[in-house]
């Protein structure tokens, strides 16, 4: 089986835009830890950060097979993922 690999170096909004529906068999994704990482990678204030990443989960959400695997790695200090979590259930 040969293995074929594509690297997507870029806002991740942005480059899910690139790919198709339903394309992705497995998701693993380790997103900014809200402002705990602000001197390491800039950060989302913890009040923003489901309105910053609904648009991105919508994305991934899209491109996931139906039979998909979708796993989150996070960090504590989540405030409310309540909506986010809604959200993919839905
Ligand atoms: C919690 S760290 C994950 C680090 C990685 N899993 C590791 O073990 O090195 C979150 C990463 O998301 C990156 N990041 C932040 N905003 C992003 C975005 N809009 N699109 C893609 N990556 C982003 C940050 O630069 C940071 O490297």
């Amino acid at each position: 089986m040969e293995l074929h690999t594509d690297l997507y170096l870029g806002d991740s909004k942005e480059e899910l835009r690139k790919l198709n529906d339903n394309c992705i068999d497995l998701i693993v994704t380790s997103p900014p830890y809200a402002d705990q990482r602000k001197d390491t990678y800039g950060g989302i204030p913890h009040d923003k950060y489901v309105e910053w990443f609904l648009p991105i989960s919508e994305q991934l959400l899209r491109v996931l097979k139906p039979t998909g695997t979708f796993i989150l790695n996070i960090k504590e200090k989540v405030v409310s993922i309540i909506p986010f979590a809604t959200k993919l259930a839905a």
